[in-house]
């Protein structure tokens, strides 16, 4: 796998941010994490809005799958690896997987603990998920793992030979909508739903053609909490369920309102390839989604 020491995969640019440091992808010039720095994004888009605290602390032996789209630096989940292995109220098994294209940054992020100083305490575990693509760990009588999948998560998702359980959570993480609509697109969110299908979906992103991906691909779409502002310098997320069922766990379902505001957006159309994505006009792709089951069934929270 990915040797931590190992120079000839370097290509990650060290930027500051309020914690200190994240990267920069030269290819594409994107960061890996907003300025507010790796954890407290992690703990503002993901952990607190997934809940994952109170999800670990039910005593139960059926492990939670939590699917880590853009393991990066590991900025989300490390600290979930570190809820297994610290946390006293941890009482389930936590299966995560982490899906990577480069996880060359991860490992150049392993070797320079003064930038990235919350990773230190895990060093041990992620070489061994750098080194063997796994690490296990048992604790208070509980095994947890992680795995790592390299590559590109489409095809990793499509292949048969890698076997991945459903998630019940995912934190999807890819670099901006903008940069790459490759992966927000309404295929790929259907695929997902698909492989998990009961999932619950989080992102940092808020944009309107993810929102219309994910309505089109069958999952109930709406704000993870019912406070004013998602992070100090981002107004909203999103969270999503891939079974209707589901969808009364997502605090603000999307509404009439976010209705009214598509109507008045020029980028009404889902990323991607799919007809949706390129045949018709506002009419129809607002018929559609004003049929999504949220918006004519009032789920009850
Ligand atoms: C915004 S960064 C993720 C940050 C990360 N979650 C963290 O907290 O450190 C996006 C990540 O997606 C990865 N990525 C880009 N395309 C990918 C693909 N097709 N398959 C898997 N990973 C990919 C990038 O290499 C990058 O590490």
């Amino acid at each position: 796998m990915v040797r931590v020491g190992s120079t000839e995969h370097r290509r990650f640019e060290k930027i500051s941010c309020a914690e200190g440091f994240t990267f920069r992808d030269p290819e594409n010039q994107q960061a890996m994490h907003s300025s507010i720095g790796p954890s407290s994004e992690a703990e503002l888009i993901f952990l607190a809005p997934s809940r994952i605290r109170e999800r670990l602390a039910e005593a139960t032996s059926v492990p939670l799958v939590l699917w880590d789209v853009g393991m990066g630096i590991a900025g989300n989940s490390a600290p979930v690896w570190e809820l297994a292995l610290h946390g006293e109220e941890c009482r389930r098994p936590i299966e995560i997987h982490s899906f990577e294209k480069h996880p060359e940054a991860l490992a150049q992020a392993v070797e320079d603990p003064v930038a990235f100083p919350f990773l230190t305490r895990q060093e041990r575990s992620l070489r061994s998920l750098l080194d063997h693509g796994t690490t296990r760990i048992r604790v208070n009588g509980i095994d947890h793992q992680w795995q790592l999948h390299s590559g590109d998560f489409h095809e990793l998702l499509r292949g048969s030979e890698h076997r991945i359980p459903p998630a019940d959570l995912i934190y999807w993480d890819f670099y901006s909508p903008k940069v790459c609509p490759e992966h927000w697109s309404l295929e790929l969110f259907r695929l997902v739903r698909d492989r998990a299908p009961r999932s619950l979906l989080y992102t940092y992103s808020a944009a309107t053609p993810v929102r219309v991906a994910l309505l089109l691909a069958g999952f109930s779409v709406g704000l993870p909490f019912s406070g004013d502002r998602a992070t100090p310098i981002k107004a909203e997320s999103t969270m999503a369920a891939a079974d209707w069922r589901d969808g009364a766990e997502i605090p603000r379902l999307l509404d009439q309102a976010w209705l009214e505001k598509l109507s008045r957006s020029t980028q009404f159309r889902p990323y991607g390839k799919s007809y949706w994505a390129t045949e018709p006009g506002y009419p129809e792709i607002a018929a559609e989604i004003a049929a999504c089951r949220q918006f004519i069934v009032q789920v009850s929270p």
